[in-house]
């Protein structure tokens, strides 16, 4: 019977934080929440509460439905990923194990248990430290994928007060000349209306209708306060204005796949919104009494653009060395062109189908369950480092999508 570790962080419970705390309750990343869980802290122009430490971490319900799918394919150990991790690794001597652990704080938080699965040799599922670390740095993932000539938005980073009088200045002077490129220099982002958002953070924190800036002096003031109530550098990118997606990806290599695509339905929004799924889409206008309707699976896209999206998910995944699975959001530029926003290569996984979770919501739409979704994810895992796993299901079944001009 093969031994599965089952790396997690567990968020705590919401009653002792509050104690604790400030008295927010946390909730996951990256998932709509029809929401049995609250929203985090409104932004003021303070930094954000301490709770939001927990706010990627998993809760209960999603611990066991994972541990449960995983039974299905062996023993599973708990590893919750704390203090202890390290020495419960070394006892428990797993085969491979499965890694949902968020991390505990910095912007490498996510590389760490990967980070010590390779200290000690043991096989582990998903991307490596380097790629987790990488993803959770918006520009850093741009700059990769600019490089490799993935399309995403022109972008500039903004790290200090100093730093946005200069792009001030040099956004006026390009609006003078008509000039995009300094010398030497990547393009900047010119064409308003832009967009900004903090650099390191998921869940939408920070992405409010304030940061879609129409002009010159609300980019100034809207980055300034992001500057301010993050503390971390400010992403200034051109605002994509066409249709948003995100795609779930599974697998590895030339048999790599997207599952159906999600395509977002800013019509559910209230009238007047900006087409943006920040802040108040997710938090403040989806509410557990009226859910927001705002996913397509499969998106209703024709085959041109399905294969346009497609193909840059994949290209954005293998160039990001994204392993086993990955969660891309997609939006389409002026041009019609679907261009690479952020990518997740820890996606969230709430089971429950009420909670509107995209990567399960993709994997329903191709015939694959809750169990199966976890156990493929693992299976991928266990197939590229040669861990035997006796799975019942055919690997690749699913349609082989090789992405032209994939480097990996
Ligand atoms: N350059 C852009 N042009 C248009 N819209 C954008 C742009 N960047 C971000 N957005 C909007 O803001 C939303 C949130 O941005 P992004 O996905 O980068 O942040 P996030 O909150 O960390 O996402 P997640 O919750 O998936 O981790 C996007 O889904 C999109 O609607
Ligand atoms: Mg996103």
């Amino acid at each position: 019977m093969t031994r599965i570790g089952f790396a997690y962080n567990q968020k705590p419970d919401p009653q002792a934080l509050a104690a604790a705390d400030s008295g927010t309750e946390p909730r996951p990343e990256d998932e709509p929440p029809s929401s049995r869980f609250g929203a985090p802290e409104p932004l003021a122009a303070s930094p954000l509460p301490t709770s939001d430490e927990y706010a990627e971490w998993d809760g209960p319900e999603t611990i066991a439905a994972v541990e449960q799918a995983l039974l299905g394919l062996g023993d599973v150990v708990r590893l919750e990923a704390n203090a202890d991790f390290p020495a419960a690794l070394r006892d428990a001597r797993p085969d491979i194990v499965f890694n949902m652990a968020e991390g505990l704080r910095g912007p490498n938080r996510e590389a760490h248990v990967p980070a010590i699965l390779e200290f000690f040799g043991v096989p582990y599922s998903g991307s490596d430290p380097f790629t987790l670390a990488l993803s959770l740095d918006k520009a850093r993932t741009k700059e990769v994928l600019a490089y490799h000539g993935v399309p995403t938005a022109p972008f500039v980073l903004v790290r200090s007060h100093e730093e946005l009088a200069l792009l001030v200045r040099r956004l006026k002077s390009a609006s003078r000349s008509g000039a995009r490129r300094t010398r030497g220099g990547p393009p900047l982002p010119t064409r308003f209306p832009l967009f900004v958002k903090p650099v390191h953070e998921g869940s939408s924190k920070g992405i409010t209708e304030r940061n879609y800036c129409a002009t010159l002096s609300e980019l100034e003031a809207q980055t300034a306060f992001l500057l301010e109530s993050y503390a971390q550098p400010v992403l200034v990118e051109e605002f994509l204005p066409g249709a948003e997606f995100t795609c779930a990806v599974l697998g590895n290599g030339a048999t790599a796949h997207v599952l159906p695509i999600v395509g977002m339905r800013f019509d559910a929004l209230p009238e007047g919104a900006l087409p943006v799924y920040g802040y108040e889409a997710k938090w403040l206008w989806d509410r557990p009494e009226k859910p927001l309707e705002i996913f397509e699976c499969p998106a209703r896209v024709d085959d041109r653009m399905r294969d346009a999206i497609e193909e840059v998910t994949l290209r954005a995944y293998h160039v990001l060395g994204c392993r086993d699975w990955s969660r891309i959001d997609v939006r389409v530029d002026a041009g019609g062109v679907p261009n690479v926003v952020e990518v997740n290569p820890l996606p969230g996984i709430l089971p429950n189908p009420e909670d509107n979770s995209c990567f399960p919501k993709a994997a329903r739409a191709a015939g694959i369950g809750y169990d199966e979704l976890i156990q493929r994810c693992l299976a991928h895992a266990a197939e590229r480092q040669r861990v035997p796993l006796d799975v019942r299901f055919d690997l690749n079944l699913a349609r082989p999508l090789v992405a032209q001009g994939a480097s990996a």
